[in-house]
């Protein structure tokens, strides 16, 4: 089988952010374990506020229909997502409320149809004690219930993250960092599984 292709999705895209930084680490962790990595720049998709007058003015815009293509060629996404007032941030949100308008085209399938079985793990980095627990647990939700995503049971929230790193943007704490290994690896699993069902099944 081909190297399994992995999409990381940052939930923030601030310069020197913690969750780009625990992104960067898993991204790291992931490619040693014979992982493809691509990454996804949210900012760099240019959506506006999800807006229902503007997507019957313009229809929906390319930045959706590039997020609904990366999803389509991955075999799972690792979400990395910073915690707002207890849930995930509207970057995160409005990116993939856009998804769900994709319209299927060019022999691509639908925003809804690309996330639809796929396997997505969660990652949440936050100066808090609790690191972002409240939003991916939020995040775990919406990604199942709307989307039909395979939400990988292993999941990992840095707190005190902006003490976490080193100058080499390794986790300082060994247990961190076995942690989010963990979720990786259990990402890995899933995909390869869900993978091998669908070449079985064809
Ligand atoms: C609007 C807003 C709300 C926030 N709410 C929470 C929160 O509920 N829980 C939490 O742990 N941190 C909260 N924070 C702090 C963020 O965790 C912190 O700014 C973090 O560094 C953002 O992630 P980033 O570094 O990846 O950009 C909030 C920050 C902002 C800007």
């Amino acid at each position: 089988m081909d190297e399994q292709r992995i999409l990381v999705i940052p939930g923030s895209v601030r310069r020197g952010g913690l969750n780009a930084a625990l992104a960067q680490f898993a991204s790291g962790k992931a490619r040693s374990l014979g992982l493809q990595v691509a990454q996804m720049d949210l900012r760099a998709l240019e959506l506006p506020v999800y807006d229902g007058d503007l997507e019957a003015s313009s229809g929906v815009p390319p930045g959706a229909h590039q997020l609904r293509d990366a999803i389509a060629d991955s075999d799972g996404l690792l979400v990395v997502t910073p915690e707002y007032n207890g849930f995930p941030p509207p970057l995160v949100i409005n990116a993939f409320d856009w998804l769900s308008r994709v319209p299927a085209g060019d022999s691509r399938p639908d925003g809804l149809k690309a996330t639809a079985g796929k396997p997505v793990a969660l990652l949440s980095a936050s100066p808090g004690l609790y690191g972002g627990l409240r939003s991916i647990n939020f995040l775990r939700q919406y990604l199942q219930m709307a989307f039909q995503m395979v939400v990988v049971p292993q999941q990992f929230t840095l707190g005190r993250a902006h003490e976490a790193f080193g100058p080499d943007g390794e986790l300082k704490d060994p247990k961190a960092s076995q942690s989010v290994v963990g979720v990786v690896s259990a990402l890995a699993a899933l995909a390869g599984a869900l993978r091998g069902a669908e070449a079985r099944g064809r």
